[in-house]
């Protein structure tokens, strides 16, 4: 166990504060044949159809598919916030019944609370820990503003920060209590590109100094393209895993690159046929 080299450690970092940083080994996930239906006024409907899925402990899995197909079903049921019907969900070898600060879920909307600021925010994420004194919970918040370039605006107003910055805190906050598996649904749909590109290039920078497991819900191929060493495809009606592609790219991906379009361009191509209900040959 060692801190990381990257980032410098407040001075006069209390042993809580080191303890608190250290690297825990990322979660390993075993979904297993889960099915879920939900009551609707047009009856039941199918969410999730025998999913399985297996993640390895520090594998960055994109889920992707049209919406509607169950992507968040799933990572709510990951996180702990949803029950499946049948099936089970296994976390380091430990039914998941409950949401747990090993597994933190980042949301689209930025969830944050406009009546702190951005550090309050972060320190927010921490108020399960109950042995750090406020300073050492100030400490941790900062080392993870750090992490996501913001240490600059740690006392400024929700509301005053960029769509960008919003979900930078929100990751923030989300890393603060050290969890081992990170699930985040659609977490840039709503910036514009040129934000999102700077999120693809520090999240995966986080992702390697930090070492997460990252199970990541998108309706974005390139973007899936771009992030994952898996990327699971999803279709809708009942909602299903129908294809699996490695990703067999170096890193730091450049979501603009000819080789991460071909990749993109053959998941599209899977995506279009099962929309199509060809069962995926869209060719
Ligand atoms: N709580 C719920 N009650 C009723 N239907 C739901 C509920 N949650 C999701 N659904 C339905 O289940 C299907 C899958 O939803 P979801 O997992 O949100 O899909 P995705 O994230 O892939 O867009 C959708 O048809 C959605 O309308
Ligand atoms: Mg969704």
């Amino acid at each position: 166990m060692y801190i990381t080299e990257t980032f410098e450690l407040p001075r006069n970092a209390s042993e809580h504060v080191k303890e608190e940083l250290q690297f825990l080994p990322p979660s390993k996930l075993n979904v297993d044949r889960v099915s879920k239906t939900f009551a609707t006024r047009t009856g039941p409907l199918k969410a999730l159809d025998e999913v399985s899925l297996q993640v390895a402990e520090g594998e960055f899995v994109c889920l992707v598919g049209a919406s509607g197909c169950g992507k968040s079903t799933l990572l709510n049921m990951i996180a702990g916030l949803e029950k499946p019907d049948s099936g089970s969900v296994t976390a380091d070898g430990l039914r998941v019944t409950a949401p747990g600060r090993e597994r933190l879920v980042m949301f689209q909307e930025a969830a944050l609370f406009p009546w702190l600021d951005v550090l309050g925010n972060v320190i927010f994420g921490l108020k399960m820990k109950p042995h750090l004194s406020r300073r050492d919970r100030k400490d941790v918040a900062r080392y993870y503003l750090e992490l996501v370039g913001l240490s600059r605006f740690e006392k400024s107003n929700i509301h005053e920060l960029s769509g960008g910055m919003k979900q930078r805190v929100a990751l923030a906050r989300a890393l603060a209590p050290n969890p081992r598996m990170l699930l985040m649904d659609e977490p840039f749909a709503a910036l514009d590109a040129l934000t999102r590109e700077q999120l693809y290039g520090d999240l995966q920078q986080i992702w390697e100094s930090r070492r997460k497991t990252i199970i990541f819900v998108t309706h974005n191929v390139r973007e899936a393209a771009c992030l994952g060493d898996r990327v699971m495809l999803f279709s809708p009606h009942p909602g299903r895993i129908r294809e699996e592609f490695l990703i067999k790219l170096p890193r730091p991906r450049d979501i603009n690159s000819i080789d991460l379009a071909e990749y993109a361009g053959r998941i599209t191509r899977s995506l279009k046929g099962y929309k199509n209900g060809n069962g995926g040959v869209a060719e």
